[in-house]
């Protein structure tokens, strides 16, 4: 089954100069880079992005972070890529994240971890149109 998935290079990766290589893994593993952009995102594109934490006690600071510089907003596809690409993302907080995962190998922080991916097909098609309203 091949499906689509939304993926952010965080504003950490792009500052620590980890863009080549994050991207170079997801097309070492096969997936196919559908569209690429960088973006720039204010308060208001964060809050709709990651709607379903505005309310933790934690989201103020990712809001920050998130909106801190540029980061590349990217649809990959290929077989089962929503859990293949949450796969090598590894856990959330790249302390814990598996060695050989992307945070388990680039990050020790619970919010800098360099990677978002969706979670769900409704996730990724929600994401997917939000980001790419044009994407066919
Ligand atoms: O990104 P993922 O789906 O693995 O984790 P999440 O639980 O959906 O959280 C979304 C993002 O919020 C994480 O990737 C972190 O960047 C951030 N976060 C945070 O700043 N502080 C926390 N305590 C938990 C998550
Ligand atoms: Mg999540």
């Amino acid at each position: 089954m091949t499906d689509r998935t939304f993926v952010i290079i965080k504003p950490d990766a792009v500052r620590r100069g980890l863009v080549g290589v994050v991207l170079a893994r997801y097309e070492s593993k096969g997936l196919e880079i559908v569209t690429l952009d960088w973006r720039t995102i204010d308060a208001a594109m964060a809050d709709q992005h990651y709607a379903e934490h505005v309310a933790q006690p934690w989201y103020p600071a990712l809001r920050e972070f998130i909106t801190s510089g540029p980061l590349l907003a990217v649809v990959l596809e290929g077989p089962a890529a929503i859990e293949a690409v949450r796969t090598m993302n590894g856990a959330t907080n790249g302390v814990a994240a598996a060695p050989g995962s992307i945070r388990g190998d680039y990050s020790l922080s619970n919010r800098e971890n360099l990677v978002h991916a969706s979670d769900s097909p409704h996730s990724a098609e929600r994401e997917i149109a939000l980001w790419f309203p044009g994407l066919s």
